[in-house]
């Protein structure tokens, strides 16, 4: 269901072919599947790319310039020729809460019952609020867990509005973490599921259970800060992608000669990997350690995930196994399709894949 399933008039294209488009504040990027039925494959990767949305226009997921925006989606649009889009929200800008309702309440009473509990959780005025709600298999349980996604009604009419000014049809918008969550996260995984997406200006955190997103936060640290720091100890004008490789070869791994590349970004990195614990402690806090609740692993995504020696450092000092994300887990198996995205790269693509996978079945 999307958040916006209310202002949407009842979908008869749905059929129709969608890119999944997500929307950061310094780059569009878009994916689309086209079904096949070769060799035990279900879909292919019909079209994928990335545009530079010049900064100023969007900012911690807030856009500051529709004009501007519009004219990035208008040449997605030239580019592509879509027509029916799925988009993504700054988790930067959402608010999730769960709560419970009564085993046995009708579906339609659900959505009444949800709004009064908006006012005490969510730091906007209720009639000033979009949501979307998810019932959560409680087994034997006399309530049912239920877990709100809301945004303002502000924020997703922006997204929409720069949408439609381009001429693209949004079919459905979801917080970007809970599409990572669908092309990432394998089938059948017990526990709860960290995912840490690291960009270029920040990095979304999400945690999932059982295919549901139940946890968001941002941390304003990106694979720009790395630069920075970089730049601070060997020069100025070293140009971005020789500090990218840096990064991507030495990174994390202790020089033999020198230690500082190493130290400089154990410094910066340190700090998101404190922040991630302090998330980490919360989550388990607030389940009561619950066990079936437990984060059983981590899942890296996002450009800045190929920092060389990431998962390890991560691993070691938050006790959990954290991993580089497969971003084709769930679109097809990588022994029988060569993706014509490089590994590299397609770290950054894992929301925009996610939005291609979503379907209203
Ligand atoms: N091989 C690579 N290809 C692309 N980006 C890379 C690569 N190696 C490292 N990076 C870094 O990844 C970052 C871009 O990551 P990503 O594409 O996930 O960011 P974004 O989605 O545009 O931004 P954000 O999510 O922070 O708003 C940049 O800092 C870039 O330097
Ligand atoms: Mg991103």
């Amino acid at each position: 269901m999307s958040v916006l399933s209310k202002i949407l008039p009842p979908p008869t294209f749905l059929s129709m072919p969608c890119v999944g488009v997500d929307i950061s504040d310094t780059s569009l990027k878009y994916v689309a599947f086209h079904p096949t039925r070769s060799a035990g494959v279900s879909r292919q990767l019909k079209q994928w790319g990335d545009i530079d949305i010049p900064s100023g226009i969007v900012q911690r997921g807030q856009i500051l310039d529709i004009s501007k925006l519009v004219a990035v989606l208008k040449e997605f649009k030239d580019k592509t020729k879509a027509e029916f889009v799925r988009v993504s929200l700054p988790e930067e800008r959402a608010y999730l809460f769960e709560t419970t309702v009564k085993q046995g309440t009708p579906i339609k009473e659900i959505r009444g019952l949800l709004e009064f509990r908006l006012e005490e959780n969510v730091p906007i005025p209720s009639q000033d609020v979009f949501f979307d709600y998810l019932l959560i298999d409680s087994e034997e349980n006399r309530n049912v867990q239920v877990s709100v996604a809301a945004y303002a009604k502000e924020t997703i009419q922006q997204y929409y509005d720069a949408c439609k000014e381009a001429g693209l049809h949004p079919v459905s918008f979801e917080v970007e973490a809970q599409a990572v969550a669908r092309a990432v996260v394998p089938k059948n995984v017990s526990g709860a599921t960290m995912l840490v997406d690291f960009g270029k200006t920040r990095t979304g955190i999400g945690i999932v259970h059982q295919d549901t997103l139940l946890y968001t936060s941002t941390i304003d640290i990106g694979g720009d800060a790395l630069s920075q720091a970089l730049r601070k100890v060997l020069g100025a004008d070293v140009a971005e992608a020789e500090l990218t490789n840096l990064k991507n070869t030495q990174g994390l791994i202790r020089g033999i000669d020198t230690t500082e590349v190493h130290d400089t970004l154990i410094s910066t990195v340190s700090v998101i990997k404190d922040e991630i614990a302090t998330r980490m402690q919360y989550w388990h806090v607030r389940n009561g350690n619950s066990e079936e609740r437990r984060i059983t692993s981590v899942l890296l995504s996002g450009g800045s995930a190929n920092l060389k020696g990431l998962p390890a450092y991560l691993s070691e000092s938050l006790g959990v196994p954290c991993l580089l994300a497969n971003v084709w887990e769930n679109s097809f198996p990588l022994d029988s399709i060569v993706p014509p995205i490089n590994s590299r790269k397609s770290f950054g693509y894992a929301t925009a894949i996610g939005l291609a996978l979503k379907s209203d079945t």
